[in-house]
């Protein structure tokens, strides 16, 4: 009898949509290979205190979303003390909210390739935009989860064959820079200091966006939060509040949310390499 080789699923879902991509990847991944499957968020803070360990016969799915065209800046540094190990079969999975994945995916591969690892499969997917309640409205759908399905067994027959790996992602793996935002007249928007803020007639004190931040920056002043600390503009506040009493109101973001939902309007294709 030889040992179940494991698929560990490790994700950064503030707002929910890469986390629902990254599980629906791996429960098939999993039947196909008839591995057991570990669920890893690194969402929280919590969760990145230690760095994850893999040997050579783990499968990792490393699944992120896209932020400003590449890997969330604030996680960057724990993505890629996480991904090391020579020879441990990988797979890289972006979301992104219908704009584009820009070098995302470009970078995600080319840690783990920097890291030893063996990039066997990519995938950019499409998932609701976390600013937006129209971009990317209702993705995954049903198509999108089918080319999910399908990469599924590629990737399974990949692993199983052992064949040589060269993935072809476009892009770059050390971007110089982040996607720049724009706002309505085509100027680029400051929103790099921009805070939500809390209604107090609209707070019922529930406490839920309290546990929610994943830069731990919302502090429980008597029930309500106030957001005193490094904002990421995740919207993992704003979007786990029951009753809308979190908002962003900062002018120059505002103008980048009507921009992007005017620009990207139509739907973008999920993407997949092998
Ligand atoms: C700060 C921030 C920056 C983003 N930048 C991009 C981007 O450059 N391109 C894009 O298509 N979507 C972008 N998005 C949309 C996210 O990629 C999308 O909402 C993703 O599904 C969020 O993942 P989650 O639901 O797991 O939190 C951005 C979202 C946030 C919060
Ligand atoms: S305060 Fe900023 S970083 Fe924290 S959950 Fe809200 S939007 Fe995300
Ligand atoms: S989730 Fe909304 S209602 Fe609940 S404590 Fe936070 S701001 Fe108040």
């Amino acid at each position: 009898m030889h040992d179940m080789s494991k698929l560990k699923v490790y994700y950064f879902s503030p707002t929910g949509g890469t986390r629902r991509v990254a599980r629906r990847l791996a429960e098939r991944l999993g039947a196909l290979m008839g591995a057991e499957v570990e669920y890893h968020p690194y969402t929280l803070p919590q969760e990145r205190e230690s760095i994850p360990a893999f040997c050579a016969d783990d499968i990792v799915l490393w699944a992120t979303p896209v932020y400003a065209g590449r890997i969330p800046n604030k996680t960057l540094d724990y993505v890629r003390q996480a991904l090391t190990h020579s020879n441990t079969n990988a797979i890289a999975l972006v979301t992104f909210g219908n704009r584009a994945y820009d070098n995302a995916l470009a970078e995600l591969v080319g840690l783990m390739q920097e890291g030893g690892m063996r990039p066997v499969g990519a995938a950019a997917m499409v998932t609701r935009h976390a600013f937006s309640n129209t971009l990317g409205a209702g993705r995954p759908n049903e198509e999108d989860f089918a080319a999910l399905d399908r990469f599924a067994e590629q990737v399974a027959e990949k692993i199983r064959s052992g064949q040589p790996t060269l993935l072809n992602i476009p892009g770059e793996a050390h971007p110089e820079k982040y996607y720049t935002p724009l706002k309505t007249n085509n100027a680029p928007a400051g929103f790099l200091k921009a805070k939500p803020t809390c209604d107090s007639s609209r707070c019922t004190r529930c406490g839920r966006c309290l546990e929610v931040c994943p830069m731990g920056s919302i502090a429980n002043n008597d029930g309500m939060p106030t957001f005193d600390g490094i904002c990421i503009k995740c919207q993992a506040c704003r979007l786990s509040c029951p009753t809308e009493a979190i908002a962003f109101s900062d002018e120059e973001y505002l103008s980048h949310v009507a921009m992007i939902e005017r620009t990207f309007a139509a739907p973008k294709q999920p993407e997949f390499y092998i």
